[in-house]
């Protein structure tokens, strides 16, 4: 698994070069800068620990190969222009004075690179501007930390470059607050920790309570894989659904007296008399805790079969407790369960559509994604995107010219 090829004749379109070499080549051909430095932020497939992040839970995601970069040259106008090397002109070019207010960019591309731009430009303490290219090699909108990616990336660039000293959970932490506030989505912390913190050959266990990180190693490549599987499916009501998880788990924390649902269990919930939306994403979060907790040790144990047991669990839980699946990944799901060598499946991520990622021995993965192929087929009436992945390093600058 730490060295599985990060790509297969099912994976993502291949991009006709490294994100790092379009992102500096668009800075040089769309904004005629030259660039000073080019930094990078991954991608993260999340094995287990779903909308825990954001009640004080555990998580395990481990980053991607695949990243956002981000190109950057200093002005010293005061102006932010970006430039997006993946998109379609004119659209593609933005540009903001820094000093002044920012417009609603919910929705938009820009919103991931403006809001940690503008919030590294209030902590330099000067006057400070800059032109930026952004390319991205993470699948858009697939539930793999493709905003995330794009925040970091940006905001390691900038900051690198106006010298503005940010410690890496205060670099995690600046992006989330450019999430919520740029984006408007009220994300967790997970996906930004992840692109900061990857390590190559390890996913990462998180503590969301005091954002401790540790890295636990993944099995060989010889000895288990792990495959990303996209459904495809992009469904408009996730920002809204995710938004009445979050607020149906803070009020069940409010109605047990409790900070949050880190410190409930599963008999305090059952004894309350919390309506049944409330007590069933409590008791999801409770269960999907310890799954965590379990599945660490039994990676860590080498006894794959109990991982995948537990991924089997938490995608039973997110369907039927949390309800954050979908018809598409549900047949993904069953699909991988049905190859010989596969330990265990799930969703990955929000929900509501984007991936699966399931754990399988390494002779399965042929089988595995032309079953996956199959399902989604026909199930959706299209073919099955997916890769194997490999885990990287997090947030870096790539390169000072
Ligand atoms: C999205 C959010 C994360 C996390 C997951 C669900 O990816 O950005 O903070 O809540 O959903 O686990």
């Amino acid at each position: 698994m730490t060295d599985a090829p990060g790509a297969t004749p099912h994976a993502h379109p291949a991009p006709r070069a490294p994100a790092a070499d379009r992102a500096r080549d668009a800075l040089r051909r769309v904004l005629g800068a030259r660039p000073a430095l080019v930094a990078c932020a991954p991608g993260r497939v999340n094995l287990i620990g779903e909308h825990t992040d954001y009640n004080d839970g555990l998580v395990m995601p481990l980053a991607l190969a695949q990243r956002c970069a981000a190109a950057a040259a200093p002005r010293d106008d005061g102006l932010l222009r970006l430039v997006a090397a993946d998109l379609a002109p004119p659209g593609n070019v933005f540009e903001h004075d820094l000093d002044a207010t920012p417009p609603d960019l919910r929705g938009r591309w820009q919103a991931y690179a403006l809001g940690p731009a503008a919030l590294c430009a209030a902590l330099a303490g000067r006057r400070v501007g800059a032109d930026v290219a952004i390319a991205s090699d993470v699948p858009i909108g697939a539930g793999l930390s493709s905003s995330a990616a794009a925040e970091v990336a940006v905001a390691s660039a900038v900051s690198s470059l106006w010298g503005v000293s940010l410690p890496p959970l205060d670099l995690a932490r600046l992006c989330r607050r450019a999430e919520h506030g740029f984006a408007g989505v009220p994300c967790g912390l997970m996906d930004q920790m992840a692109a900061v913190f990857g390590r190559e050959g390890h996913a990462m266990l998180i503590d969301c309570r005091d954002n401790r990180v540790e890295h636990v190693p993944l099995p060989r490549a010889g000895a288990a894989a792990l495959v990303v599987a996209d459904s495809g499916v992009r469904h408009s009501l996730a920002a809204g659904q995710y938004a009445a998880r979050r607020a149906a788990c803070a009020a069940a924390a409010r109605a047990l007296g409790l900070a949050s649902l880190r410190d409930a269990d599963e008999a305090t919930i059952n004894a309350a008399d919390l309506p049944r939306e409330r007590r069933d994403c409590a008791l999801h979060v409770v269960r999907e805790n310890e799954r965590v907790r379990a599945f660490a040790a039994a990676v860590r144990a080498g006894d794959l079969p109990a991982a995948g047991a537990r991924m089997n669990e938490s995608h039973e839980s997110l369907r039927d407790l949390y309800r954050v699946s979908c018809a598409e990944l549900d047949a993904l799901v069953c699909a991988a369960r049905s190859v010989p060598g596969v330990f265990g499946s799930r969703m990955t991520g929000g929900g509501f559509g984007g991936c699966t990622v399931t754990l399988c021995a390494p002779r399965a993965v042929a089988p595995l994604l032309a079953a996956l192929d199959d399902a989604l087929r026909a199930a959706h009436g299209t073919p099955c995107r997916a890769f194997v992945a490999a885990s990287s390093r997090g947030a870096h600058v790539l390169e000072r010219l």
